[in-house]
Parts: structure tokens; sequence; C-alpha cells
């Protein structure tokens, strides 16, 4: 394709993404213009902003699974979100705590590190080392009746964020398994999902999201 040809490619794509409907010229991202950048810089920041519903979305696939446990994987991520809440924590820390267990679904061997990577951009540090390393911690409670060892946590012990996340796990997760407990609803939480992920923290990712 000739310089110019290009040219009338890029154009006419730009004008489509006024409407919604654009796509990009290249076949090889070498090849990309800053036109094809601002096209899907534009449909990149529309999808972002709908990470909630996508969230949201994810976290009913857990509604039903029980895994052998005495209440399914939703009721479990309610009940751990709701406890932190009437115990007063805070939006990211209720959140985080709503989360920490989506990732079962796709991460059956690295559960934890989902969630965190998902809350990363949105959450202060001690909260995503809390939700990247609970497995660990929660093993306290049953990794013995496993063959495995429970005190397997201890290579945390000197970790500055140690402490959080035992209190996470003892206070909220390890103790949110009760079929009788009044969990609040996720539309109850949904506010605080969308709250929480309205914008990045951290200015890497702020950039990608200002506005052309
Ligand atoms: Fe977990
Ligand atoms: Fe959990």
């Amino acid at each position: 394709m000739g310089v110019e040809e290009r040219k009338i490619e890029a154009e006419t794509a730009h004008t489509m993404a006024e409407h919604g409907a654009a796509r990009a010229a290249f076949t090889e991202m070498k090849q990309s213009t800053k036109e094809d950048w601002e096209i899907i810089g534009g449909e990149y920041r529309a999808f972002a902003r709908e990470l909630p519903d996508r969230v949201l979305d994810h976290l009913r696939l857990l509604d039903g699974d029980f895994g052998g446990f005495p209440v399914d994987r939703l009721e479990h991520s309610l009940q751990t979100a709701t406890r932190a809440h009437r115990d007063g924590r805070s939006e990211p820390y209720v959140v985080m705590a709503l989360l920490h267990d989506i990732g079962d679904t796709l991460g059956s061997y690295n559960h934890p590190e989902v969630a965190a990577s998902i809350l990363k951009p949105f959450i202060s540090e001690e909260l995503h080392w809390i939700c990247q390393n609970h497995g660990a911690f929660q093993g306290y409670y049953y990794f013995h009746y496993l063959g495995m060892d429970q005190n397997a946590r201890d290579a945390f012990k000197d970790h500055k964020h140690y402490e959080a996340c035992r209190e996470f796990c003892e206070k909220y997760d390890q103790s949110a398994f009760d079929p009788e407990y009044k969990s609040e609803s996720l539309e109850f939480f949904e506010p605080m999902v969308r709250r929480v992920m309205a914008r990045p923290l951290a200015s890497a990712y702020n950039t990608a999201m200002e506005d052309a």
C-alpha cells in the first residue's frame, strides 16, 4: 500500500471513529499510525470504563458454585465483604474482600493472583498484598488436613503486611462459610465496586485513561 492510499485509509478510519464503527488500518503493529491509536484509544477508554460491569458479571459466575463448601463461592464472597464492611473497613478493603476469590473460575491453581491483578491499579500496596497472599494465610486453617504445611504463612512472618493478611483471613475470610449469616446482596456492594474501580490510583494507568 502506497503512502497516499495509507493516508486516505487512515483518514477514513478516523472519520468512522467519530461514528463508533472505526477500525485501525494496520495489519502489523509496526505500520500503525497516530490516527490508528486515536481510534483504539477511544475504544479502550470506553471499554475500561465498563470494567466494573464485567467484574460484577464475573462474580455472578460464582453463584451456585459450592465446590463441596457449606456455601457457594458467591455467598462466601458476599459474606467476606459483609463482615469487613460491618467491621468498619474502608471501601477499597471491602471491595478487595468481595473480589478476593473472583479468580476461582480461571485461576484454579493460583486464584489469589487473579483477584490481586484485577485490583492492583485501584487499591493500596497493602490491600494488594493481602489479596495476593491470602491463599497461604488461609492455609493455616486447613492445609494440614490435606498433607500440606499448615504454617506455610510463616514464610512471610517478617513481612510488614503479615499481620494485616493474618487478620483479614482470621476475621473475614475463614469465617465466611456460615449458611445462616445474613450477607448483604451483590447489589449492595455494586456502587462501592464502581467507585473503587472508577479510576486507577497509579499515574501510569491514568495516562492511558486521559481523553485524547
Ligand atoms: Fe481464596
Ligand atoms: Fe475466600
